[in-house]
């Protein structure tokens, strides 16, 4: 088939790689001139601007977003109407908000303009492995352009999975187990790691990679990771988030869902960014004040 890709970072330089490897053709646009050419150079045909990617593209063309969610997206699927015509299919990549993309998707339903909301994991590992996607929007239309998901995805790794929002739902549940999932190793690695012990961490992540209960590519992960770096002495706790975790926490508490796990795991990343913490001040005078505990001064 023939797509075009708008977005050539982490995400999009691969996959557009992956389906030139699959014998697709793909035409390219980024911002940056630079990423443009890297691209040309695996094969791709580059364009100059939005409105050249729509030129070069037959009808009905075929646009993949994957670019930073809210505004970008917005902005970009604006501009792309100026070269689409009725047909055309939009699918966003991105890890947008399931909200957005349902309104995306009515919006552009008005202007006879499909959209299909497409959640990708398996970050950057995805252009050797393959990317599991998950698809929501029109069935007809996944039907249509489904021989690029067979080609991205690793084997049994894409499926249609609803309407509009469902594939981004999926998505943002996704991060939210990853999330949890993160911060037990880490939580459990952080003991260890103050233990008496002296554990050889990289040691005990390999080994646990070996049959146990707990073994997965995010512990591969942390095997890699330790084995760079033993002690993780050239990296600051500090972690940010791009909003999948806290729409978890949104989501469950709108259903009521219990969800201590992801919720504690969000604010430990927000907590992660903190020298010292208002609450521990607070905490710490509280003591002070009913007891006479000591407090440690600034
Ligand atoms: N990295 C992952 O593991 C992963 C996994 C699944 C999904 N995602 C999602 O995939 C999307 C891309 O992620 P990435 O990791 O590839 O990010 P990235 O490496 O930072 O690349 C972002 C791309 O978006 C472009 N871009 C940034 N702001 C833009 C704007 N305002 N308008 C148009 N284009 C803009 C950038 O262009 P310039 O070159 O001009 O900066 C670049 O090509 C995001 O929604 C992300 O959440 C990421």
């Amino acid at each position: 088939m023939q797509l075009g890709m708008i977005g050539l970072g982490r995400m999009g330089a691969g996959m557009t790689q992956r389906l030139l490897g699959g014998g697709h053709q793909v035409v390219v646009y980024d911002r940056s001139p630079d990423a443009i050419k890297a691209s040309a150079a695996k094969g791709a045909v580059a364009s100059t601007s939005l409105e050249d990617l729509g030129q070069k593209l037959k009808a009905p063309r075929i646009f993949w977003l994957m670019i930073p969610a809210g505004a970008p997206v917005d902005d970009t699927i604006q501009r792309l109407q100026g070269s689409a015509s009725p047909g055309d299919v939009i699918i966003d990549g991105g890890n947008s908000n399931y909200r957005d993309s349902v309104r995306r998707a009515e919006d552009l339903r008005t202007k006879q303009l499909e959209f299909l909301d497409a959640g990708v994991s398996g970050g950057v590992w995805g252009l050797k492995v393959g990317f599991c996607l998950m698809v929501g929007g029109s069935e007809a239309v996944f039907k249509q352009v489904e021989p690029i998901f067979k080609t991205l995805a690793p084997a049994n790794g894409y499926a249609y999975v609803g309407p509009s929002g469902a594939g981004h739902y999926s998505k943002m549940i996704h991060n939210g187990i990853e999330y949890g999932m993160m911060e037990a190793y880490a939580e459990g690695f952080e003991i260890l790691n103050a233990s008496p012990y002296r554990f050889d961490l990289h040691g005990l992540a390999t080994l646990w990679n070996q049959g146990s209960v707990i073994r997965s590519w995010l512990l591969e992960l942390a095997e890699a990771a330790l084995e760079k770096d033993p002690g993780l002495s050239q990296i600051r706790g500090y972690v940010e988030d791009s909003g999948e975790g806290r729409w978890t926490v949104e989501e469950a508490i709108e259903h009521g869902v219990p969800a201590p796990v992801l919720g504690l795991s969000l604010f430990t990343r927000f907590r992660s960014r903190q020298d010292d913490s208002f609450a521990g001040k607070v905490v710490a005078a509280l003591r002070n004040e009913f007891g006479g505990h000591a407090v440690k001064p600034e």
